[in-house]
C-alpha cells in the first residue's frame, strides 16, 4: 500500500528533531498477548474483571487478544519492516510470578527472553514496562495496591526482571499511567479491580508511588546501566461547562490526573488538594523513598479531558466535552495544540528528557473490497499530533522519541475489540495482520525524518 503523498508533516517540519530521535510503537501485555491459560500464567485482575457481567463491551476478554504470545516473531518482523527503532511492551506479572510472589514461572520468563532476543536481532531496542495494569489476582486477594506490602511485592518483581533481562534491556519503565489505573480501578470502579472507595483510592495512590521508588532503587542496583523512567498520562483538564463549579472540578481533576504521581515521584510532594487525604497513609521517610532520581519522563497523550462538579466521593466527576468538537471514532476530542502545550508544560515542570510513549487514534475501520485499510483519519490525526510535537521541540522541549499507540489493533479495556488503535489491522478470527495505510505512512515518515541536529549524551 502506498503512503499518502499529501501528508502535511514533511521532513522539513521534523527537521527540529534530534538526529537520533527514536520512532517506535507501544503495546501492553494484557491487550495483545492472549495465551491467558498457557505456559503456567496465573490469573490477573483483568481476567477476573472481564468475567464480570456488564464490565466489558460485548463481554470481550483478553483470553486470546492478538495471540502475540505465539505470533511475537511475526509482530517483530512487521516492526522491522516498518523501520521502527524501538518497541515498548509490558511484562505480564502473573506470567512470570503466577501468584505475584514466591514461585517463579520459568516458562513465562522464557517467553520474554525470546521476545527480547528477537527484537535485538532485528535491530529494535526493547523498552520494558513493568506494569501495565494486569496485577496478579492472588495479590488483589490480599488487598492489591491498597495493601502497603504491595511496594515490597513490586520491588521483588522488579528484581526478578532486572536480574533476568538487565543484561539485554536498558530501558525500564516502572508503571504505565498510574493515575488511570488508580483512579479508574479504585476511585471510580470502572476498571479492574472495580473498587469505588475514597480511602482505597488514596491508599492505592500512595502505595503505587512507594512501589515506583522502591523499584527504581532495585533496578539501579541490579541493572546499573539501566535508563529508568515512568510513564504518565498528561491531559489538559477543562471544565465541561462554563459554571465556576465545573472550573473548580477541572482544576481538582488536574491535580489527581496529571500531578498525583509525577509531582510525588519527581518533585517530592503531593499536589496541595491531595496532601491531606494521603497523609494518613504516609509514614516518615516515604516521600524520600518515592522521589528517586529517574532518567526520563514517559508521556502519554490523546485528548483533553473534562471535569464536572460533584460532591462525593472525590469532589469531581468525569465530564463530557462540550458539543461541536471534532472527535475520533472512540469519541475523544481531537486537539493537537493541547498536545503541544502539555509537552511544553511537562518539559518546564519536570525538567527531564521526554519520550512520548503513547499517542494514537481509536477508530473502527475495516478492510475494503480489496482487503486494504485506508485509515486516513488516523493519518490526519497522527500528522497533526506529530507536527504539534515538533512545535514543542521548537519551543525548547527536550523530546527524544515518539511511540505510536499502537502497533496492533488490540483489546481496548472496557471497549473490548470494538475500537481499533493499531496501525496494523488484526482480523481477530484468523489473527491475520494487515498493515493499514497509516503503517506505511508512519514508515515513510520514519525514513524521511532521519537526520536532524545532533544532541548530547542519551540518558
Ligand atoms: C491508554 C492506555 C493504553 C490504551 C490507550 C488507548 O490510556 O495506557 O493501554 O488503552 O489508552
Amino acid at each position: 500500500m502506498q503512503a499518502r503523498p499529501q501528508a502535511r508533516t514533511g521532513a522539513n517540519r521534523l527537521a527540529v528533531l534530534p538526529h537520533d530521535f527514536i520512532w517506535g510503537a507501544s503495546t501492553s501485555s494484557y491487550q495483545i498477548e492472549g495465551g491467558a491459560r498457557e505456559g503456567g500464567r496465573g490469573m490477573s485482575i483483568w481476567d477476573t474483571h472481564c468475567r464480570e457481567t456488564g464490565r466489558i463491551s460485548g463481554g470481550h476478554t483478553g483470553d486470546a487478544a492478538c495471540d502475540h504470545y505465539h505470533r511475537y516473531a511475526e509482530d517483530v518482523e512487521l516492526m522491522r519492516r516498518l523501520g521502527m527503532r524501538a518497541y515498548r511492551f509490558s511484562v505480564a506479572w502473573p506470567r512470570v510470578l503466577p501468584r505475584g510472589m514466591g514461585k517463579i514461572n520459568e516458562t513465562g520468563l522464557d517467553f520474554y527472553d525470546r521476545l527480547i532476543d528477537e527484537l535485538l536481532d532485528s535491530g529494535i531496542e526493547p523498552w520494558l514496562c513493568l506494569y501495565h495494569w494486569d496485577l496478579p489476582q492472588a495479590l488483589d486477594d490480599l488487598g492489591g495496591w491498597t495493601n502497603r506490602d504491595s511496594a515490597g511485592w513490586f520491588a521483588d518483581y522488579a528484581a526478578l526482571l532486572a536480574r533476568r533481562y538487565g543484561d539485554r534491556v536498558r530501558r525500564f519503565a516502572t508503571f504505565n499511567e498510574p493515575s488511570v489505573f488508580v483512579l479508574f480501578g479504585y476511585g471510580f470502579g470502572w476498571n479492574a479491580p472495580g473498587v469505588a472507595d475514597r480511602s482505597a483510592y488514596f491508599r492505592a495512590m500512595h502505595h503505587v508511588n512507594l512501589a515506583h521508588g522502591r523499584a527504581v532503587d532495585v533496578l539501579r542496583s541490579l541493572a546499573p546501566s539501566a535508563s529508568i523512567g515512568a510513564i504518565h498520562n498528561r491531559q489538559k483538564c477543562l471544565p465541561s461547562s462554563s459554571s465556576p463549579e465545573d472550573a473548580h472540578a477541572a482544576a481538582l481533576l488536574d491535580q489527581h490526573w496529571n500531578r498525583a504521581f509525577p509531582d510525588a515521584q519527581i518533585l517530592g510532594h503531593y499536589p496541595p488538594d491531595l496532601a491531606e487525604a494521603v497523609e494518613s497513609w504516609t509514614r516518615p521517610g516515604d516521600i524520600a523513598q518515592i522521589c528517586r532520581p529517574i532518567d526520563w519522563f514517559g508521556l502519554n497523550h490523546y485528548a483533553p479531558i473534562y471535569g464536572k462538579a460533584t460532591v462525593a466521593p472525590l469532589g469531581f466527576a468525569w465530564g463530557d466535552a462540550p458539543g461541536g468538537i471534532e472527535r475520533t471514532d472512540i469519541g475523544w476530542p481531537i486537539h493537537a495544540a493541547a498536545f503541544r502545550d502539555e509537552l511544553a508544560g511537562t518539559a518546564v515542570r519536570y525538567r527531564l528528557p521526554i519520550y512520548v510513549l503513547e499517542n494514537g487514534y481509536g477508530g473502527r475501520e475495516q478492510p475494503d473490497a480489496e482487503g486494504r485499510i485506508d485509515d486516513r483519519r488516523r493519518i490526519d490525526y497522527l500528522d497533526a499530533y506529530i507536527g504539534a510535537m515538533a512545535e514543542a521541540v521548537a519551543l525548547g522541549a527536550d523530546i527524544r522519541g515518539y511511540f505510536v499507540w499502537s502497533l496492533l489493533d488490540n483489546f481496548e479495556w472496557g471497549s473490548g475489540y470494538n475500537h481499533r488503535f493499531g496501525i496494523v489491522y488484526v482480523d481477530f478470527d484468523s489473527q491475520r495482520r494487515i498493515p493499514k495505510a497509516s503503517a506505511e505512512w508512519y514508515a515513510a515518515l520514519i525514513r524521511a525524518s532521519a537526520g536532524g541536529p545532533p544532541r548530547g549524551e542519551e540518558p
